[in-house]
């Protein structure tokens, strides 16, 4: 296994490595990247993920040549708006597929969702390369995504040719996915853009669309996902209140001595007499906490017996947290 960061990286030496699956850094979290056109590349990320079949993969372009190049048209205006504004950046779009895409990208499916990453380094790959790469998040399916490369190094060790390090991501959670339904751009998946960022662009509603009468319209909002090994428990509802939730809950299960907490904005706690408290502060602000949310899992895990951790609100960046935490969660406790 080769490491290789972003400033000494030779683009023409990266090519060969294409023949199978690549770690790339992206803005939002490491992908597991793999040509589009490559049947055992594409395989290789469903085997070393772990990901169910139906799953299917974001697929990333650095053009919209290349873009046309998989998708059937028409493009709708709303589209061609959040593209201009976003791209490259964290917000990938529903559209149909021309057939040349293997269904297995697809998850058998007849659409496709595509982003613009914007990362440089990335951008240059693709291009050099002159396909779509397929890139789902760099971590066994079911574990919190990967913002450092060392997170990837902890999933999957030695199993890949190549990883390319771009240092920790600057959004730090997974790409916004959108659909168009009924004429409206709907939400598949809460992420790096919000609700409101988009709204401002169309000057029209946006649709929250995560199920149709049960059946998810995106595959992988059905599956377990984000989960830290360590029981994750979420507090959530109006601030005042959570200090006390943390505290009966503590009180409610004196078989715990040792406890992860996972805080934002500078909250702190005090251990009760003969419990023992381990802190991690995701940061001030919905961006930074953001950044921060998946590493903050990731170094808990296996530091303590449970994980507490206290929610934001459901405002902008806030939706895609505690759509993560939500997730993530053993159980939610709400006031
Ligand atoms: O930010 C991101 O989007 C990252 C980076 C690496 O680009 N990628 C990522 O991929 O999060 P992944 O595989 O972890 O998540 C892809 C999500 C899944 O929820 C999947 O079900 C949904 O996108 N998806 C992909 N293709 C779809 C399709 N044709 N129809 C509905 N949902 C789809
Ligand atoms: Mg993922």
């Amino acid at each position: 296994m080769k490491i290789v960061s972003t400033e000494d990286l030779d683009i023409d030496s990266v090519l060969e490595y294409f023949s199978d699956v690549v770690v790339v850094p992206t803005e939002t979290v490491y992908g597991l990247a793999a040509d589009i056109y490559n049947p055992h590349a594409v395989g290789r990320i469903f085997e070393l993920k772990n990901r169910p079949a139906d799953n299917p993969l974001i697929v990333h372009v650095s053009s919209i040549e290349m873009l046309n190049s998989i998708i059937e048209g028409p493009i709708p205006e709303e589209y061609t708006r959040i593209m201009d504004k976003f791209w490259p950046g964290p917000i990938s779009l529903l559209f149909k597929a021309k057939d040349c895409v293997n269904p297995v990208v697809r998850g058998g499916l007849d659409t496709l969702v595509v982003r613009m990453p914007n990362n440089k380094c990335l951008l240059d790959i693709i291009e050099r390369l002159g396909v779509p790469i397929a890139a789902p998040s760099a971590n066994i399916s079911g574990s919190p995504s990967p913002t450092t490369i060392q997170h990837v190094k902890d999933d999957f060790g030695g199993k890949i040719g190549l990883m390319i390090d771009g240092g920790p991501c600057s959004v730090g959670v997974e790409s916004t996915v959108v659909s168009f339904i009924d004429n409206k751009v709907t939400v598949l998946r809460p992420g790096g853009v919000t609700v409101s960022e988009m709204e401002d662009t169309l000057k029209s509603e946006v649709k929250m669309g995560c199920n149709d009468g049960g059946k998810a319209l995106s595959p992988g909002q059905k599956y377990r996902h984000y989960c830290p090994e360590t029981p994750l428990v979420l507090f959530k509802g109006r601030d005042l209140h959570l200090k006390n939730l943390i505290y009966n809950y503590i009180e409610k299960n004196p078989r715990f001595s040792r406890f992860g907490i996972v805080t934002h904005s500078g909250v702190t706690l005090e251990p009760p007499e003969g419990k023992l408290f381990v802190f991690f502060d995701m940061g001030h602000g919905k961006k930074e906490i953001c950044r921060n949310l998946f590493g903050g899992l990731r170094e808990l895990d296996g530091e303590c017996e449970a994980i507490l951790v206290l929610g934001t609100d459901y405002e902008d960046e806030g939706l895609t947290i505690m759509d993560r935490l939500e997730r993530a969660a053993s159980e939610i406790i709400t006031t």
